[in-house]
């Protein structure tokens, strides 16, 4: 299947319900080895991506949903999701969303328990068989969480070049730990060196490997090398600094 991009772009949207048909492994895989060509300063490569489907995935989605049924309180944030005064014009887009998103499930803006309800689903996933959790080292800053946002923002493109929907979603840091408890290294490697021995059906929990290890080389650096903006010939070389190039 061929997809144009601007139509990957703009038929991506955020879908709240799949049907859980399964997503062939080398699909998913297909589309994070091409994710992994996303940009990233000085080619960091900041994210960390897990794929978790099939067991893993089924009692993740029940330890948290066993969390919501216990009104269970939020794991302590590491971030604030959104600035706690939001100013005009984000204020009225964030309400014009909550009302969209709402209404069409025919949801009354008082109707709390409703709202939670339907809120409720994004710890099902809204019923996908695949789940990627993306992590970044704690020490890293605000441009490497922008490389994970162009690195999401790709995956979720190439989803729609195979065919496939996705939903990102903050709502799981808010159940970070049982996250955790699911995606960590150590269940990591025997879910992978399990899938690896045999089963066709994907059922993974496996760290995605960032894929690449250099730049490729491209036609306006390669043009740019003997130039003026070429390499030694920068702003800051110009100046004396000692600065790398971003
Ligand atoms: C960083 C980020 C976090 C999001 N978190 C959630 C979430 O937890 N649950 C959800 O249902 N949608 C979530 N969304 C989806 C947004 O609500 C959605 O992208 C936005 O309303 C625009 O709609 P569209 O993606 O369909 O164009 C998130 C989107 C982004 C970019």
């Amino acid at each position: 299947m061929t997809v144009d991009v601007y139509e990957a772009v703009t038929s991506r949207r955020a879908v709240r319900g799949f049907t859980g048909r399964p997503v062939p492994r080398d699909t998913l895989e297909r589309v994070l080895s091409a994710a992994a060509w996303a940009p990233s300063g000085s080619n960091l490569q900041p994210w960390r991506a897990y794929v978790v489907t099939g067991g893993p995935l089924a009692v993740l989605k029940r330890r948290a949903g066993e969390r919501v049924a216990a009104a269970d309180p939020w794991d302590e944030r590491e971030y604030e999701m959104y600035p706690a005064a939001l100013k005009s014009p984000y204020r009225e887009r964030r309400s014009a969303f909550g009302h969209e998103r709402y209404s069409g499930l025919g949801i009354e803006r008082e109707d709390w328990e409703a709202r939670q309800r339907a809120a409720a689903a994004n710890w099902d996933c809204f019923g996908a068989p695949a789940a990627l959790f993306c992590h970044i080292d704690r020490d890293m800053g605000r441009p490497q969480w922008s490389d994970v946002g162009m690195y999401l923002q790709t995956v979720m493109l190439l989803l729609r070049a195979e065919g496939l929907h996705s939903c990102p979603q903050m709502a799981w840091s808010v159940y970070r730990r049982t996250v955790a408890e699911i995606v960590s290294p150590r269940t990591a490697s025997s879910c992978s060196a399990a899938c690896r021995s045999g089963s066709r059906t994907p059922r993974w929990v496996t760290p995605v490997r960032a894929g690449r290890r250099s730049t490729r080389p491209s036609p306006s650096s390669r043009g740019d090398r003997g130039g003026a903006a070429g390499r030694g010939h920068s702003p800051a070389a110009r100046r004396g600094g000692r600065h790398r190039a971003p």
